[in-house]
């Protein structure tokens, strides 16, 4: 007799850029067998084109449309670690579908390690400024709202990949042994 396949639903991270959506993912997925897709990586690659692109080209607006239409594709998945862009929250839409199927984790770090992480670099159109700093309070005071809208906030800074990520691991074992499980602290 087969063995009903056993489903485990995904790992969602959310966050502000330089929170470590990304390197978090990976590691989370290969340490609980998960596979891992990121939400940009799918707009990069149905678009064949880069993000920084598909902003100076057509705009923020049609940015948002492609990441909503990659939030549907990755929500079907299953037992995947999905990584998202800084940006998912501000739909409601994409909240709604990622958390269907999947418990939602927001990394959060304070503006000074944010800039500290990814101040330096270029490839995000959002940070391409002269006071990237200034810009980086402004955008976390304007989405906090809307990142607490996550099931879990996972500090990171000060912390290490370790110890993120144990956090991480603990939380979903027990929400999805029981969904109305909450962290005391949180
Ligand atoms: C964005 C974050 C980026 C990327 C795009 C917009 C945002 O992803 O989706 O540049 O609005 O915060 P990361 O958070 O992975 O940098």
């Amino acid at each position: 007799m087969k063995r009903p396949v056993k489903r485990r639903p995904n790992i969602v991270l959310v966050g502000f850029m330089g929170t470590g959506k990304t390197s978090v993912g990976r590691r989370l997925a290969s340490q609980l067998r998960m596979r891992y897709v990121d939400t940009d990586d799918i707009i990069e690659r149905d678009s064949e084109r880069r993000i920084s692109d598909i902003f100076a080209e057509d705009g923020e607006p049609a940015f948002r449309e492609l990441e909503s239409e990659a939030v549907r594709k990755a929500s079907k998945l299953n037992n995947h670690v999905i990584s998202t862009g800084g940006g998912v929250v501000l739909k409601e839409a994409n909240m709604i579908e990622l958390k269907r199927n999947g418990v939602v984790f927001c990394l959060t770090a304070t503006a000074e390690e944010i800039y500290r992480r990814v101040g330096h670099q270029t490839h995000r159109p959002l940070l391409q400024t002269s006071d990237a700093l200034s810009k980086i309070q402004s955008m976390l005071a304007e989405r906090r709202p809307y990142y607490a809208e996550a099931d879990y906030m996972i500090r990171t800074t000060g912390r290490s990949f370790g110890e993120i990520i144990t956090h991480i691991k603990r939380v979903f074992t027990k929400s999805t042994r029981n969904p109305k499980w909450r962290e005391p602290y949180a």
